[in-house]
């Protein structure tokens, strides 16, 4: 069965060809994959249906490459103390560590699953789950196990942060990671991960894991730079990290270093938001050459939203991009960051993912804060809201 769109206020195909927001453009889909893109006046005669989006924009799924979601619990204290001039600090994700391992499977899948429904009604049509709340080989195997019923994209986050029980000896943690933890995370995980930051983890022990987990056939990202820059970058490279993420403290010579291996940027506004800090200026990353991506990095201390209607907005208002880069990030930016060459464009054999918006250009999605306007979002050409 072929699917026409048509009457499309303005279209981002994401493809490098003309001019990025194209008018007078429509696309059709057959079996959840893209099959033509032009100027609906040459669309083929012959659709079984039509989804007509009465002059709204229509963009890609947006793809979310950087999230936690699942915890137990939430840190709503914590946040409020924070906004009456406490700092954000890295021991915070012991409480929801504690949370987490007390939490049954349920709870946790239930949780997640409300969660995922926010991302969808967000827009996201692809998005990364992180383990990370469980730090011991139980609780982090079966937060992947879980993590893995809503997504293919999981994360081995089994260094987020030291657990109590290791507060004296890390290096005995930073074993168990490369050894035990990580043989039982594998068979659950796409990508490794650590948070190589002031009261986490120090580059020698982000080395350590990022190559235990590449060589065991991983693909490695980091969380680096967010409370301080201390060498998570120059590790990055030496690993051919995919994506670095945060970066709210970033050095010019960072920045290319970043650029010359070809890692992408992951900018995460909502941090900067929920714990109050300067955000980064996007100009010197665009400036640098450096590829940005945006994600939501739901969880509940640092970023606990599932819109990345607001991240585009605070993109946009705060960190300086304009709305054409900031919609690029939150789709073929993200699609980057998670290696994956099938989603984040609209051109034939792509998967069929994309939004029709309630507004007839994209500037809403950051002219309009606060204001939904997703009104459909398509996941392999299926309506997942209507
Ligand atoms: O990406 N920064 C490290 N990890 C999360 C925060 C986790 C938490 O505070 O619970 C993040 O911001
Ligand atoms: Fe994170």
């Amino acid at each position: 069965m072929i699917t026409l769109v048509r009457n499309i206020g303005e279209l981002i195909t994401n493809d490098g060809s003309g001019p990025y927001r194209k008018s007078g453009f429509a696309f059709t889909f057959s079996s959840g994959l893209i099959n033509w893109v032009g100027p609906e006046t040459d669309a083929p005669d012959h659709c079984d249906h039509v989804i007509d989006a009465a002059g709204c924009a229509v963009l890609p799924g947006f793809v979310d490459s950087h999230s936690h979601l699942i915890f137990a619990g939430d840190r709503s204290a914590e946040f409020a103390a924070r906004m009456n001039g406490e700092t954000y600090a890295a021991g915070g994700i012991r409480s929801t560590v504690a949370a987490t391992r007390a939490a049954t499977d349920t709870e946790l899948r239930s949780n997640c699953a409300s969660l995922v429904d926010e991302f969808h009604a967000s827009g996201i049509t692809t998005f990364e789950i992180k383990s990370g709340y469980g730090l011991d080989v139980e609780n982090e195997v079966r937060s992947l196990r879980i993590a893995q019923e809503f997504t293919p994209e999981t994360t081995f986050l089994g260094a987020h942060v030291i657990p109590r029980e290791f507060a004296e000896d890390p290096d005995a943690y930073v074993d168990l990671i490369c050894g035990e933890m990580l043989t039982a995370a594998l068979p659950y995980s796409r990508w490794i991960d650590v948070f190589c930051d002031k009261g986490a983890f120090n580059p020698d022990q982000a080395r350590r894991i990022l190559r235990a987990g590449a060589d065991a056939g991983l693909l490695v990202k980091l969380h680096a730079n967010q409370i301080e820059s201390i060498g998570g970058i120059d590790v990055a490279c030496e690993l051919s990290a995919i994506s670095v993420d945060h970066l709210t403290h970033t050095s010019d010579s960072e920045l290319n270093n970043l650029a010359g291996a070809g890692i992408v940027a992951t900018l995460l506004p909502g941090v900067e938001f929920s714990t109050r800090s300067d955000y980064p200026d996007a100009r010197r990353f665009f400036d640098a050459g450096v590829e940005v991506a945006l994600a939501t990095d739901c969880n509940p201390g640092s970023s606990f939203t599932t819109s990345m209607q607001l991240m585009i907005a605070l993109a946009v208002r705060e960190m300086h991009m304009n709305v054409d880069q900031a919609i690029r990030a939150a789709t073929l930016g993200g699609a980057h960051a998670l290696a994956r060459t099938d989603i984040g464009v609209i051109s034939p054999g792509m998967k069929a993912d994309f939004i029709v918006l309630s507004a007839p250009s994209i500037d809403f999605l950051a002219y309009r804060p606060g204001v939904p306007q997703i009104a459909h979002t398509y996941l392999a050409g299926k309506a997942l809201t209507t």
